[in-house]
């Protein structure tokens, strides 16, 4: 449904020029959630500023449902936004204007009567489960009300697809929990696509089909969680990832008796109880020292430190178990 071929987009600025993206292409699939991630800087939101022609950039095409939105004339591109909604980190709602007129404000925008207006907003705000702030103003939100206000909001044109610029950056993680669970509802009910921005690994991890890492403007891996997470091609993604990971442990080799091992964990094996067994089946013993399992939309994948004690020979066999159940084992 899109397809980004080949965009570059270059600023001028006062010390020069800055090249925020760099040669950049993905597509996108109907019903898919693409995520973008990358730190601060990497240039994931002047993409998406790019995908909207909110920001033209100087090389390269985009085609949504294979049209190429850059050849529109003005009249039509302006026809073509209502098929492309979008949410923010700060959520972006009218302060002066209250739930329902927010949700209503596209709606006015494309003239339809206000009796559909009103059939349409209200089946949102049931749908954001809001019904009782149809009257309040942002002000009297929390955050994760006014995010699924945004949600509605960016619904109500029955768009294809919607861009999230860090939309739950501001949240705590049980609110980002919720608004993840409904942008999945919405692919499922209304049939979208998302582009998810996200800094957030956790994010990515909940809700992407499929992954592009940004760093300096480029793309510089794409793939499932999975792919990226267990076995990343390059190894700017791997630090990337490592630097993530090393947010969550912080092990000293050197402190322990046996050898550490991380074991990764594919979909495939999570069924198999298969560190309870190798204690059994070999004479070893294993120490859990870190872990981190996560439940992804196609099953569960994650990793565990462990630490083997025994002989050498007894813990060869149980590394070699560990493959053949799928384990991907590397020693630390
Ligand atoms: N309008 C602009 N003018 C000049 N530089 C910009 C502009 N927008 C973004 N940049 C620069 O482009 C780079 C990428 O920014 P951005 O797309 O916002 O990254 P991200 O969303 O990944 O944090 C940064 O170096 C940023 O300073
Ligand atoms: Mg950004």
């Amino acid at each position: 449904m899109l397809k980004v071929e080949h965009i570059s987009k270059t600023f001028q600025t006062d010390k020069g020029e800055v090249k925020a993206v760099r040669d950049v292409s993905f597509e996108v699939a109907d019903g898919e959630i693409y995520g973008l991630i990358g730190l601060s800087g990497a240039g994931k939101s002047t993409v998406v500023r790019c995908l909207n022609l909110l920001e033209r950039p100087e090389e390269g095409t985009i085609y949504f449902n294979g049209e190429n939105l850059a050849s529109l004339p003005d009249r039509e591109l302006r026809k073509r936004r209502k098929d492309i909604g979008m949410i923010f980190q700060h959520f972006n709602l009218f302060e002066q204007k209250n739930v329902f007129e927010n949700i209503a404000f596209p709606l006015r925008r494309l003239r339809m009567n206000s009796t559909e207006i009103k059939k349409r907003a209200d089946e949102l705000l049931q749908y954001i489960d809001l019904e009782e702030k149809r009257e309040a103003y942002p002000s009297e939100l929390s955050g994760g009300q006014k995010q699924r206000v945004a949600i509605a909001r960016a619904l109500a044109t029955n768009p294809k697809l919607i861009l999230s610029d860090e939309g739950t950056s501001a949240l705590d993680p049980e609110t980002t929990q919720s608004i993840l669970t409904l942008l999945k509802d919405s692919v499922k009910k209304f049939g979208v696509s998302i582009v998810m921005i996200t800094h957030q690994m956790e994010v990515a991890k909940e809700i992407c089909d499929r992954i592009g890492v940004m760093e300096g403007g480029e793309i510089i891996e794409e793939g499932t969680v999975e792919e990226l997470f267990l076995h990343p091609k390059e190894k700017r993604t791997f630090k990337f990832i490592q630097k993530l990971r090393d947010e969550v442990e912080d092990i000293s080799v050197d402190a322990y008796e046996g050898k550490l091992y991380r074991l990764s964990f594919d979909n495939v094996n999570v069924s198999t109880p298969v560190i309870s067994h190798l204690s059994r089946l070999f004479d070893v013993d294993i120490n859990i020292l870190a872990g981190n399992m996560n439940a992804l939309r196609s099953g569960q994948v994650g990793y565990l430190i462990i630490e083997f004690l025994g002989a050498e020979e007894e813990k060869d066999k149980a590394i070699a178990y560990l493959g053949e159940q799928g384990v991907y084992v590397e020693a630390m």
